[in-house]
This record gives structure tokens, C-alpha cells and sequence, in this order.
């Protein structure tokens, strides 16, 4: 079902063919994201005046926020070129030499998921991000010793949804690190009018607004739902996105004011009914939705958390008072421990 996976955050087929030209390609398009937009100007300037290449750096956050498009901006600001690879994709220590021994001077080496480098190949990396450097073991057994190439200066870009999972030596190399954040709704107003004038779609500013308060704070999401009013005011009304078009098309796709779709409902729901508003451990969550544990990690929960609908506690998971006046279901302190998670122990 194609509304299924409307609100997800990773990307889909169609979705990678329109994000190339919605990419923003400079920071003077970039759309929020200050905090770190600010930063990046900075040590943009700092390192074009030095002649330095930029130092290696980490964007970790929720999918679809801008990772992969703010290292491509970094790349035009720079002048330099961008190599692109991602963890799964760098199988053996083998490989990553090989991409390494390919760069340029100033080059930019992106990798994306970077938390799933494996072990033998994040040992190859060590050396390179830190001193420009490649160990390569030469001979085998007794006679075998290190032999050490050194690299053009580049940086390398890391992009990743689980910063946990990054082990502490990778992450203590990337020098700058920055979170990105759900978009506020300003943000995500300018994002979709961005799109539409880049596709060509008439729209209304309080119209654009309707579309990106409903797009949990995420421009793939909203350029996603975009797509989709798109194809309602075409049919329906006469090609303009105003906001009666936009609420109409979007309670046609079951997207409610703040954003969430059937199945956070349908979590949330889980949650209140089945196991008494919590806290339910996230297994066992997962089982009675019949969803991928990391399905809910990823894609509902970091939204919901963002909402304050969901808690998370030792215990587990726990709808908070909010979720429930959402979802129209009366709220009382014994069916929740929101309050005081440990208070029924007692
Ligand atoms: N600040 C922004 N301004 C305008 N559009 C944006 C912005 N950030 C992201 N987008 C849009 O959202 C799409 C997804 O962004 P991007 O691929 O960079 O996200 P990501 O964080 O790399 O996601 P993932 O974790 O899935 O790799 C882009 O193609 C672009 O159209
Ligand atoms: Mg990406």
C-alpha cells in the first residue's frame, strides 16, 4: 500500500530521482539548520583562507533531514570534489584502501552509514583520518611487517541515523560533529515553497505552511506529500495548492494536523490498550504490531519522542498524557506510569 510508507523517512525509488534536483546545492539554499549552518560557515571560511582542507566532520540525526545534501553543499562551498561510498559498502580493509589511495588532494571521501564500517576496515581508517596515512601489511607471518603510505590531505564526511553505534576511537576522529534537528514549521514552509517553485507547482504560502506542519519536521517527508497534493489539486482543484486543497488532499491521505499517519496511531493505540499506557518493553511492542524492532527505533519513535507523546524509560516505553488527549482516549494516572514509572512497584 503506497500510503504506507508516506510518512516514512527513508527514502524510496521515486523519491531518489526528485531528490536530486531538490537538493540544495549551496548554503545560501540550505533552509534551517542554524546552529550547524552557522558553524559550518565558519570553519568553511577558516579552512579557504588557510588553504586547508576542511576537518573531517560527522552529521548524525533522524533520515531525510539534509545529511547527505549538507556534505554536497560542503563540497561546492569548498570547490572541491566529493567521492561518495557508505559503510555496507566497504566490505574489506582492501576496499578502503583502494578508495583511499584514490583521492585527490582536498578531495571529500562522503560515507554514509557510517556506524556499519566493519572492524578490519575502521582499523584502516584510524591511520588516514588521523595522519593522512595508510598501514599496509606486506609478507606473511614472521616476515610480514607495516609499511606505511601517506595520503593527500582530505576530508572525509560521515553521515549517520545511530551515532551510538559508532564506536568511540571513529567518532573521537571526525573534529566537528554536528546534530541535525526536526525542521521548525517556518522552515519547513519555506522548504516545500522551495520545492514546488523548483517543480513548478503554484502554491499559496499558507498552503506550503499546511504541508510542512504535516511532515513531521522532515524535507523528504514534505517533498514526498507535496508530490502527493500535487497530484489531488491537479485532479480535484484546479492545479493551485491553497490550503483547503492541501487539508483535503492530506485527509485523503490520512495525515492528521500534527503529522502522524495510521500506523503511529496505530503504535501509539498498542500502547494505551494493549499494555495499559506502559511501559512495555520494545520487543514486545514490536511483536504485537508485527514491526521490525528497528523499524519502530528509526522510523516512529524519534517523531512521537519529538511530540512528547512517548516515553522511554529503563522499563521501557510509555505513552505520556499528550498521546492520549491526541487520540481523543481519557487520560488517568493509574493507567499510566508516566509520572512515576517505578510508582506501581510500591
Ligand atoms: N535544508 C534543506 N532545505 C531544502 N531541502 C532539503 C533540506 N534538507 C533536506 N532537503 C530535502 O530532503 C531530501 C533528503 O535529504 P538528504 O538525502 O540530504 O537527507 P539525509 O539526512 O541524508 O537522509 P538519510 O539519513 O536517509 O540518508 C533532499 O533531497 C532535499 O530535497
Ligand atoms: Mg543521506
Amino acid at each position: 500500500m503506497t500510503e504506507e510508507r508516506l510518512l516514512n523517512p527513508n527514502p524510496d525509488s521515486d523519491d531518489q530521482q526528485v531528490e536530486k534536483s531538490l537538493r540544495p546545492r549551496s548554503l545560501a539554499e540550505f533552509i534551517g539548520q542554524e546552529k550547524t549552518i552557522d558553524q559550518l560557515k565558519i570553519a568553511i571560511a577558516a579552512a579557504k583562507a588557510r588553504s586547508d582542507p576542511l576537518d573531517h566532520t560527522l552529521f548524525y540525526g533522524p533520515p531525510g533531514l539534509g545529511k547527505t545534501s549538507l556534505a554536497g553543499v560542503i563540497a561546492s562551498e569548498m570547490g572541491v570534489k566529493i567521492k561518495i561510498t557508505s559503510g555496507p559498502a566497504i566490505e574489506r580493509a582492501g576496499d578502503l584502501a583502494a578508495v583511499l589511495t584514490n583521492l585527490q588532494k582536498d578531495d571529500i571521501l562522503f560515507i554514509d552509514e557510517v556506524h556499519r564500517l566493519n572492524r578490519a576496515v575502521e582499523e584502516v581508517l584510524y591511520p588516514a583520518l588521523e595522519d593522512f596515512a595508510l598501514d599496509l601489511m606486506v609478507g606473511k607471518g614472521p616476515s610480514a611487517r607495516s609499511l606505511r603510505l601517506s595520503l593527500p590531505r582530505f576530508t572525509a564526511i560521515g553521515a549517520t541515523t545511530r551515532v551510538a553505534l559508532l564506536t568511540s576511537p571513529l567518532r573521537d576522529r571526525f573534529v566537528s560533529v554536528h546534530r541535525l534537528v526536526f525542521y521548525n514549521d517556518d522552515a519547513m514552509r519555506e522548504i516545500v515553497a522551495r520545492s514546488a517553485g523548483i517543480l513548478g507547482m503554484p502554491i499559496t504560502n499558507e498552503g506550503a505552511l499546511e504541508i510542512g506542519r504535516r511532515a513531521r519536521g522532515t524535507p523528504r517527508i514534505a517533498n514526498r506529500l507535496l508530490r502527493r497534493v500535487r497530484d489531488y489539486a491537479q485532479v480535484i482543484a484546479d492545479g493551485v495548492i491553497d490550503v483547503p486543497v492541501a487539508r483535503a488532499a492530506l485527509a485523503q491521505l490520512e495525515v492528521d494536523e500534527l503529522g502522524l499517519d495510521e500506523n503511529d496511531r496505530r503504535l501509539l493505540h498498542a500502547i494505551i490498550d494493549l499494555f495499559n499506557g506502559g511501559p512495555v518493553g520494545l520487543s514486545t511492542l514490536a511483536a504485537a504490531l508485527a514491526e521490525e524492532v528497528d523499524a519502530i527505533e528509526d522510523v516512529y519513535e524519534p517523531f512521537l519522542l519529538q511530540l512528547g507523546f512517548l516515553q522511554r524509560t529503563p522499563r521501557g516505553r510509555i505513552a505520556t498524557r499528550r498521546a492520549y488527549d491526541h487520540l481523543g482516549i481519557t487520560y488517568s494516572e493509574k493507567t499510566s506510569g508516566e509520572d512515576s514509572p517505578q510508582g506501581r512497584l510500591f
